[in-house]
Protein backbone atom coordinates (compact mmCIF):
# COMPACT_ATOMS: atom_id res chain seq x y z
CA UNK A 1 0.00 0.00 0.00
CA UNK A 2 2.43 2.42 0.86
CA UNK A 3 4.51 1.57 -2.40
CA UNK A 4 1.01 2.23 -4.37
CA UNK A 5 0.80 5.87 -2.62
CA UNK A 6 4.80 6.65 -3.30
CA UNK A 7 4.35 7.70 -7.34
CA UNK A 8 8.03 7.35 -8.29
CA UNK A 9 9.68 4.44 -9.40
CA UNK A 10 13.27 4.97 -10.23
CA UNK A 11 15.04 2.47 -12.81
CA UNK A 12 17.98 5.88 -14.53
CA UNK A 13 19.83 3.06 -16.68
CA UNK A 14 16.74 1.18 -17.58
CA UNK A 15 15.36 4.77 -18.67
CA UNK A 16 17.82 5.81 -20.71
CA UNK A 17 18.47 2.68 -22.79
CA UNK A 18 14.85 1.91 -23.02
CA UNK A 19 14.28 4.27 -26.21
CA UNK A 20 16.94 2.72 -27.93
CA UNK A 21 15.18 -0.54 -26.87
CA UNK A 22 11.56 0.43 -28.08
CA UNK A 23 13.47 2.27 -31.51
CA UNK A 24 14.81 -1.21 -32.54
CA UNK A 25 11.56 -2.85 -31.81
CA UNK A 26 9.72 -0.15 -33.49
CA UNK A 27 11.96 -0.98 -36.50
CA UNK A 28 10.87 -4.93 -36.37
CA UNK A 29 7.08 -4.71 -36.52
CA UNK A 30 6.43 -2.78 -32.85
CA UNK A 31 5.08 0.34 -34.80
CA UNK A 32 2.72 -1.91 -36.69
CA UNK A 33 1.91 -3.65 -33.41
CA UNK A 34 1.31 -0.02 -31.41
CA UNK A 35 -1.28 1.03 -34.36
CA UNK A 36 -3.42 -2.49 -33.97
CA UNK A 37 -3.63 -1.95 -30.42
CA UNK A 38 -4.94 1.36 -30.62
CA UNK A 39 -6.59 1.46 -33.89
CA UNK A 40 -9.85 0.99 -32.34
CA UNK A 41 -9.61 3.60 -29.51
CA UNK A 42 -12.51 6.34 -29.06
CA UNK A 43 -13.15 9.05 -26.29
CA UNK A 44 -11.29 9.99 -22.93
CA UNK A 45 -8.32 7.52 -22.66
CA UNK A 46 -6.16 6.82 -19.62
CA UNK A 47 -2.87 5.36 -20.60
CA UNK A 48 -0.54 3.45 -17.80
CA UNK A 49 2.68 3.05 -17.68
CA UNK A 50 3.29 4.83 -20.79
CA UNK A 51 7.09 4.97 -20.79
CA UNK A 52 8.47 7.95 -23.21
CA UNK A 53 5.06 8.04 -24.74
CA UNK A 54 5.89 5.68 -27.43
CA UNK A 55 2.12 5.44 -28.41
CA UNK A 56 0.92 8.97 -28.60
CA UNK A 57 1.42 9.41 -32.15
CA UNK A 58 -0.69 6.22 -32.81
CA UNK A 59 -4.07 7.37 -30.92
CA UNK A 60 -6.56 7.76 -33.80
CA UNK A 61 -8.81 11.18 -34.18
CA UNK A 62 -11.47 9.80 -32.27
CA UNK A 63 -9.66 9.73 -29.02
CA UNK A 64 -10.34 13.41 -27.05
CA UNK A 65 -7.70 13.20 -24.54
CA UNK A 66 -5.02 10.43 -23.25
CA UNK A 67 -4.65 10.82 -19.67
CA UNK A 68 -0.69 9.17 -19.75
CA UNK A 69 0.39 7.56 -16.26
CA UNK A 70 4.44 7.34 -15.24
CA UNK A 71 6.06 6.32 -12.41
CA UNK A 72 9.79 6.74 -14.02
CA UNK A 73 10.89 10.65 -14.03
CA UNK A 74 13.34 10.49 -16.91
CA UNK A 75 11.09 8.13 -18.56
CA UNK A 76 7.71 10.70 -17.77
CA UNK A 77 10.44 13.80 -18.98
CA UNK A 78 10.64 12.07 -22.19
CA UNK A 79 6.73 11.70 -22.38
CA UNK A 80 6.61 15.08 -21.53
CA UNK A 81 8.23 15.93 -24.62
CA UNK A 82 6.40 13.34 -26.88
CA UNK A 83 3.20 14.97 -25.98
CA UNK A 84 4.06 18.21 -27.32
CA UNK A 85 4.40 16.82 -30.43
CA UNK A 86 1.03 14.40 -31.20
CA UNK A 87 -1.93 14.51 -32.81
CA UNK A 88 -4.25 14.31 -29.48
CA UNK A 89 -4.37 16.30 -26.51
CA UNK A 90 -1.99 14.39 -24.13
CA UNK A 91 -1.97 15.39 -20.03
CA UNK A 92 1.27 13.69 -18.49
CA UNK A 93 0.87 12.52 -14.84
CA UNK A 94 2.81 11.01 -12.25
CA UNK A 95 1.41 7.69 -10.68
CA UNK A 96 1.59 4.17 -10.39
CA UNK A 97 -1.30 2.32 -11.98
CA UNK A 98 -1.75 0.55 -8.77
CA UNK A 99 -3.13 4.26 -7.53
CA UNK A 100 -4.27 5.88 -11.07
CA UNK A 101 -4.42 9.33 -9.99
CA UNK A 102 -8.06 9.59 -11.90
CA UNK A 103 -11.82 9.54 -10.53
CA UNK A 104 -14.02 6.27 -10.84
CA UNK A 105 -16.07 5.80 -14.01
CA UNK A 106 -14.39 8.73 -15.90
CA UNK A 107 -12.64 7.14 -19.17
CA UNK A 108 -13.67 5.32 -22.13
CA UNK A 109 -10.71 3.26 -22.23
CA UNK A 110 -7.65 2.41 -20.49
CA UNK A 111 -4.23 1.57 -22.37
CA UNK A 112 -1.69 -0.84 -21.08
CA UNK A 113 1.08 -1.22 -23.57
CA UNK A 114 4.25 -3.39 -22.78
CA UNK A 115 3.59 -2.88 -18.75
CA UNK A 116 1.41 -5.34 -17.25
CA UNK A 117 5.25 -7.36 -17.71
CA UNK A 118 6.68 -5.01 -15.21
CA UNK A 119 3.86 -3.61 -12.72
CA UNK A 120 4.21 -4.87 -8.80
CA UNK A 121 0.77 -5.88 -8.69
CA UNK A 122 -1.05 -6.81 -11.59
CA UNK A 123 -4.62 -7.78 -9.54
CA UNK A 124 -4.49 -4.37 -8.14
CA UNK A 125 -3.65 -2.78 -11.72
CA UNK A 126 -6.79 -4.13 -13.27
CA UNK A 127 -9.02 -3.43 -10.63
CA UNK A 128 -7.85 0.10 -10.59
CA UNK A 129 -8.49 -0.09 -14.71
CA UNK A 130 -11.78 -1.32 -14.00
CA UNK A 131 -12.80 1.47 -11.02
CA UNK A 132 -11.43 4.11 -13.72
CA UNK A 133 -13.45 2.63 -16.40
CA UNK A 134 -17.20 4.01 -17.52
CA UNK A 135 -19.61 0.85 -17.84
CA UNK A 136 -18.74 -0.94 -20.79
CA UNK A 137 -15.21 0.89 -21.37
CA UNK A 138 -12.50 -0.66 -22.78
CA UNK A 139 -9.01 -1.91 -21.67
CA UNK A 140 -6.61 -2.40 -24.58
CA UNK A 141 -3.98 -4.36 -24.33
CA UNK A 142 -0.31 -5.58 -25.83
CA UNK A 143 1.98 -7.68 -24.20
CA UNK A 144 4.82 -9.52 -24.30
CA UNK A 145 3.35 -12.97 -22.73
CA UNK A 146 4.40 -16.45 -21.51
CA UNK A 147 4.99 -18.80 -23.88
CA UNK A 148 2.25 -21.58 -24.44
CA UNK A 149 5.60 -24.54 -25.69
CA UNK A 150 6.98 -26.40 -23.23
CA UNK A 151 11.22 -25.47 -24.30
CA UNK A 152 10.59 -21.78 -25.05
CA UNK A 153 8.25 -21.42 -21.48
CA UNK A 154 11.77 -23.29 -19.98
CA UNK A 155 14.25 -20.97 -21.77
CA UNK A 156 11.27 -18.34 -20.41
CA UNK A 157 11.98 -19.08 -17.11
CA UNK A 158 15.40 -19.18 -16.94
CA UNK A 159 16.59 -15.59 -18.49
CA UNK A 160 14.30 -14.41 -16.33
CA UNK A 161 16.26 -15.05 -13.84
CA UNK A 162 18.61 -12.14 -14.81
CA UNK A 163 15.82 -10.04 -17.09
CA UNK A 164 13.98 -8.45 -14.49
CA UNK A 165 16.93 -6.67 -13.09
CA UNK A 166 18.29 -5.39 -16.45
CA UNK A 167 14.82 -4.68 -18.02
CA UNK A 168 13.48 -2.22 -15.16
CA UNK A 169 11.69 -4.84 -13.34
CA UNK A 170 10.21 -6.53 -16.93
CA UNK A 171 9.03 -10.11 -16.20
CA UNK A 172 9.18 -12.45 -19.19
CA UNK A 173 6.70 -15.53 -17.88
CA UNK A 174 3.27 -13.46 -17.02
CA UNK A 175 0.03 -14.70 -18.50
CA UNK A 176 -2.01 -11.70 -18.38
CA UNK A 177 -5.16 -12.84 -19.80
CA UNK A 178 -6.27 -15.01 -16.42
CA UNK A 179 -5.82 -11.96 -14.23
CA UNK A 180 -7.66 -9.62 -16.36
CA UNK A 181 -10.71 -12.03 -17.06
CA UNK A 182 -10.38 -12.54 -13.08
CA UNK A 183 -10.75 -8.78 -12.34
CA UNK A 184 -14.10 -9.01 -14.50
CA UNK A 185 -13.40 -8.42 -18.04
CA UNK A 186 -14.37 -10.01 -21.20
CA UNK A 187 -11.67 -10.58 -23.41
CA UNK A 188 -13.37 -9.27 -26.99
CA UNK A 189 -10.63 -10.12 -28.96
CA UNK A 190 -6.82 -11.07 -28.75
CA UNK A 191 -4.53 -11.81 -31.39
CA UNK A 192 -1.53 -14.12 -30.46
CA UNK A 193 1.21 -13.93 -32.30
CA UNK A 194 5.36 -14.75 -32.25
CA UNK A 195 7.03 -11.08 -32.54
CA UNK A 196 10.15 -12.58 -34.17
CA UNK A 197 13.62 -10.29 -34.53
CA UNK A 198 15.50 -10.85 -38.04
CA UNK A 199 12.88 -14.33 -38.16
CA UNK A 200 14.74 -15.49 -35.01
CA UNK A 201 12.12 -16.58 -31.37
CA UNK A 202 13.36 -14.38 -28.72
CA UNK A 203 12.75 -14.65 -25.04
CA UNK A 204 10.28 -11.89 -25.29
CA UNK A 205 8.35 -12.90 -28.81
CA UNK A 206 5.06 -14.65 -27.70
CA UNK A 207 2.59 -11.63 -27.52
CA UNK A 208 -0.79 -10.75 -27.24
CA UNK A 209 -2.29 -7.76 -28.48
CA UNK A 210 -5.99 -7.47 -27.84
CA UNK A 211 -9.40 -5.58 -26.21
CA UNK A 212 -11.24 -6.19 -23.12
CA UNK A 213 -14.24 -4.87 -22.17
CA UNK A 214 -15.77 -4.09 -18.67
CA UNK A 215 -19.16 -4.91 -17.84
CA UNK A 216 -22.43 -2.48 -18.98
CA UNK A 217 -23.92 -3.14 -15.80
CA UNK A 218 -23.19 -5.27 -12.51
CA UNK A 219 -25.79 -7.78 -13.45
CA UNK A 220 -24.37 -8.28 -16.75
C1 LIG B 1 8.70 -1.64 -21.02
S1 LIG B 1 8.20 -0.09 -20.48
C2 LIG B 1 6.82 0.21 -21.58
C3 LIG B 1 6.54 1.65 -21.78
C4 LIG B 1 5.37 1.97 -22.70
N1 LIG B 1 4.12 1.49 -22.17
C5 LIG B 1 5.57 1.46 -24.09
O1 LIG B 1 4.65 0.82 -24.64
O2 LIG B 1 6.63 1.72 -24.67
C6 LIG B 1 7.40 -0.45 -18.92
C7 LIG B 1 6.85 0.80 -18.26
O3 LIG B 1 6.11 0.42 -17.08
C8 LIG B 1 6.35 1.43 -16.11
N2 LIG B 1 5.96 0.91 -14.79
C9 LIG B 1 6.62 0.03 -14.01
N3 LIG B 1 5.95 -0.17 -12.87
C10 LIG B 1 4.83 0.59 -12.93
C11 LIG B 1 3.74 0.84 -12.06
N4 LIG B 1 3.65 0.23 -10.88
N5 LIG B 1 2.78 1.69 -12.46
C12 LIG B 1 2.84 2.31 -13.66
N6 LIG B 1 3.85 2.12 -14.52
C13 LIG B 1 4.84 1.28 -14.17
C14 LIG B 1 7.81 1.74 -16.28
O4 LIG B 1 8.20 2.94 -15.64
C15 LIG B 1 7.91 1.78 -17.79
O5 LIG B 1 7.57 3.05 -18.29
Amino acid sequence: MAAARNKQIRHPLFARVYPRINAFAEAHGALEHRRELLAGATGRIVEIGAGSGANFRHYPPEVEQVIAIEPEPRLRALAERAAADCPVPVEIRAGRAEALPVPDASVDGVVASLVLCSIADVPATLAEAARVLRPGGYLYFYEHIRSTRPALARRQRIVNVVWPLLGGGCNLTRNPEPAITAAGFTIERARHFDFLINSRTTPSSPCVIGVARKASSPAE
